[in-house]
């Protein structure tokens, strides 16, 4: 386990496949089908779930029972407010993880709206071999549906008043529940954070989360990296809205060079806390949502990452932006799923600002140069420094370069612009090979004029904000001078007003 790919293959394995704990045989057959891994009591109509209430933000839940509506008032449910039910997935160690208590306390200090807080507690259920744990969330899906439907026919609460957030497997638990409840009785919303992927990549939608199971379905997909084929988070689109923060196969600060070094500190203990980081991310950008309202992460609808990182896909026309998380807006809907994507930071506040940059530069030389900038950027109320750009490929003959750059900070409106040419050394080497290719002399100019290089022009700098939805472009400050300079700063200004002119001039 020298490298670490080794150390996540074996975590994967170790997590989602094996649980030689209750040394149970492997078996890979197909789930939920014919044999149920537990039965129903269906004479006590007790359920195997344990549904929890949570009064307030620290109290440690109060069980209601199916068809004991005295239990509904013992626990306070006040139904006309909707429920929020939080669903845990399999578990290694049969008890509830901390972010469970941490969403619950998320949940009821909101202020947008109060809810009634719930849990679905099947860790009698989940607490078992991953195989067997699939089979059984079948089951706990229909006592959910149970439940919604006693809750319906006996103090009237309507089904669209629900609101399930399910975690890894407890995502796909949610979508069984919407199955169940059958058309007429359809769920309000379904969360599913980071669904688990063993199982339950390309199965049917009958048997995972799927659209059809709410009349609002989002989910968030944070780790869908693949090792051997698997990889703990689904990666198809399974929602209205899928969310892939970070392209959705990793997350930021949850690097497996690090999780190596806790191994080797803190021995096997580390690795599940280390490889449910990027999994359990979903959970803790959902709730950063809830505790930061004034900073919601806004996604973008894209093909893919890649498309993302060249800034294409900023774009909020028909509905093809949206917050991630708790205040994700439902929009109109079609059954196709649209994927959306953002960039995050490592930790909470989550939030970056995504701008596009374009840029063409003029009279290039036939070699691509490898150049790095430095980008500051001032805006009405912050000013970024020096950011450093990297063009992808190096830099060719009048190429329009299309690149996202994401800001940690609000800065406001931009309003100007320094670029930097970065690096005398390496432009030294650039200048040489201009030289080169461009054979020149100063007698080509006029006599009057400057003599200018003849090596890297910018013409302009066109802008687009993602968060608000601005275009901008800018130009040279001195409009006479477009060139850029080795080690010099270079200031752009706002003219779209009279882009044109601008634009004449410079040519
Ligand atoms: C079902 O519940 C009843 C009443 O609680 C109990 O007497 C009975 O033994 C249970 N049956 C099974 C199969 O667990
Ligand atoms: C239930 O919630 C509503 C709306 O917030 C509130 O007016 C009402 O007092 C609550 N009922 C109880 C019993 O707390
Ligand atoms: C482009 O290069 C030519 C000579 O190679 C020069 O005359 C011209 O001014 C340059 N144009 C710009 C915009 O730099
Ligand atoms: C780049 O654009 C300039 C001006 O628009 C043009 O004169 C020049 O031929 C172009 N160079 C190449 C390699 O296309």
């Amino acid at each position: 386990m020298e490298n670490p790919l080794c150390v996540s293959i074996f975590l994967i394995l170790c997590i989602f496949i094996q649980s030689s704990v209750h040394g149970q045989s492997l078996e890979l057959e197909p789930f939920g089908r014919g044999s149920q891994a537990v039965e129903t009591n269906e004479t006590s109509q007790e359920t195997e779930t344990r549904f929890l209430l949570f009064k307030d933000k620290t109290d440690k839940g109060c069980q209601i029972r199916l068809n004991h509506p005295d239990t509904l008032q013992q626990c306070a449910f006040n139904s006309s407010l909707p429920l929020v039910m939080i669903i845990h997935g399999w578990s290694v160690d049969g008890l509830l993880e901390t972010w469970t208590w941490q969403m619950v306390a998320a949940l009821k200090s909101q202020q947008v709206q109060p809810v009634n807080v719930g849990m679905a507690d099947w860790m009698t259920l989940a607490y078992h071999h991953y195989t067997v744990a699939v089979r059984n969330a079948r089951l706990v899906g229909r006592e959910i549906a149970a439940l919604l439907k006693w809750l319906e026919e006996s103090v009237q609460f309507s089904p669209s008043n629900v609101h399930l957030i399910g975690y890894s497997l407890g995502a796909h638990v949610s979508g069984f529940a919407g199955s169940y409840m059958g058309r007429k009785h359809k769920i309000g919303r379904i969360t599913g954070l980071d669904a688990a992927g063993p199982l339950f990549e390309n199965a049917s939608p009958n048997d995972r989360l799927s659209p059809d199971d709410a009349n609002f379905v989002d989910a968030i997909h944070t780790f869908t990296q693949e090792h051997l084929g698997l990889s703990v988070g689904i990666k198809q689109p399974i929602a209205h809205y899928d969310f892939y923060p970070n392209g959705g196969s990793f997350q930021p600060g949850c690097d497996f060079l690090e999780l190596y070094k806790h191994i080797t500190m803190h021995g096997l203990n580390a690795i599940t806390k280390a490889v449910k980081c990027a999994h359990e991310r979903s959970v803790h950008l959902f709730i950063d949502s809830l505790l930061h309202a004034g900073m919601q992460s806004m996604a973008y609808q894209c093909r893919d990452m890649a498309s993302f990182s060249q800034g294409l896909c900023l774009s909020c026309r028909e509905g093809r932006c949206n917050s991630l998380g708790y205040h994700a807006r439902r929009g109109r809907q079609s059954r196709k799923s649209k994927s959306l994507f953002l960039v995050t930071r490592a930790q909470s506040p989550f939030k970056v600002y995504h701008y596009q940059f374009k840029m063409q530069f003029i009279n290039q030389t036939e070699e691509p140069l490898k150049v790095n900038f430095a980008m500051s950027l001032l805006g009405t109320k912050e000013e970024e420094q020096k950011l450093p750009i990297t063009l992808q490929g190096g830099i060719t003959s009048n190429k329009t370069y299309s690149f996202l750059i994401t800001l940690d900070l609000d800065i406001g409106e931009l309003i100007m612009i320094k670029f930097k040419w970065e690096n005398y050394q390496v432009w030294a080497n650039v200048w040489k090979v201009v030289q080169s290719f461009i054979p020149w002399g100063r007698g080509t100019f006029h006599e009057k004029e400057e003599p200018v290089y003849s090596g890297l022009a910018l013409k302009s700098i066109r802008v687009k904000a993602g968060e608000s939805q601005q275009r901008m472009t800018f130009c040279s400050e001195n409009m006479n001078d477009p060139q850029l300079h080795p080690a010099q700063e270079k200031t752009f200004v706002r003219c779209e007003a009279n882009s044109k002119k601008l634009k004449q001039k410079i040519r």
